[in-house]
């Protein structure tokens, strides 16, 4: 089934046995702030703050486009091998994108979630997230899914965890996912990456299973609606066949 054919009703179903419609659910893994900051001679910092502009932009530009699910992948569980000054960073470009546009957020009726274990995080900053979360919690028009200290690994393990203890017989593929920090959400349809590499550095191991894999050269600050469009453009030219004929 092409992608075209699915924003036409016909669907197709996942490994999960979820049926696939349209473009429900697009994942990006936002790669490049700190090659964009070094190629204008700024500190990696100034690469991470135009990369929260790229965030706003996308995310207002995946609202334009009708797409269910925006998930961006913000920290990952090994960014903690950063250095400390640029993770301290990392926080306050979360802890302020979160206190400026949650407003906007909220008045869009956009759900905001986390997925990741993010009580690692500073007590306030967990706070925030937390009240953030509830605050858009009965929104209804789109979901914007942030990973925060998120790895596959570990999140699988965590689901593997609240499964141990059950009747083996009653284990399968949907009753790990259920357990999933994306339990109640589509299956990722489009995933993205951007500045030129081709990995998937532990991110939505599960969810991509059956995803369509797009490598963009764009460095992320420079990435914005019009990259977005353009890569919706690309997917609606994808056959997607669930490993069907
Ligand atoms: C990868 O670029 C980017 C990150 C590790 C962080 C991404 C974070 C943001 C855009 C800001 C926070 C996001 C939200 C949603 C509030 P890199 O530093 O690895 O770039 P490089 O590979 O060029 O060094």
């Amino acid at each position: 089934m092409s992608a075209v054919a699915a924003t036409t009703g016909t669907s197709g179903a996942t490994a999960c046995g979820k049926t696939s419609g349209e473009l429900r659910h697009v994942a990006i893994i936002m790669d490049g702030n700190g090659r964009w900051a070094k190629k204008r001679f700024l500190p990696r910092i100034a690469g991470h703050r135009k990369g929260i502009e790229a965030v706003r932009a996308v995310s207002r530009g995946a609202r334009e486009q009708g797409i269910d699910v925006l998930t961006l992948y913000a920290f990952s569980s090994e960014n903690w091998r950063r250095p400390a000054e640029e993770i301290s960073d990392l926080m306050g470009l979360l802890r302020h994108f979160i206190q400026t546009d949650i407003d906007e957020l909220d008045e869009s009726n956009v759900r905001l979630r986390v997925i990741g274990d993010h009580n690692a995080f500073a007590p306030d900053l967990v706070a925030l997230i937390d009240a953030a979360v509830e605050r858009t919690s009965t929104n209804s028009g789109s979901t914007l899914v942030i990973g925060l200290n998120y790895g596959s690994q570990d999140e699988i393990v965590r689901a593997a965890r609240k499964l141990a203890g059950r009747d083996p017989a009653t284990i399968d593929a949907a009753a790990l996912e259920a357990e999933l920090d994306t339990g109640d959400l589509p299956p990722v349809d489009l995933l993205i990456r951007t500045s030129g590499e081709q990995r998937l550095s532990n991110f939505m191991l599960w969810q991509a299973a059956y995803a369509e894999l797009l490598f963009v050269d764009t460095l992320w600050p420079d990435f914005g609606k019009a990259a977005l469009a353009e890569a919706v453009a690309t997917y609606n030219l994808r056959e997607r066949r669930f490993g069907g004929l």
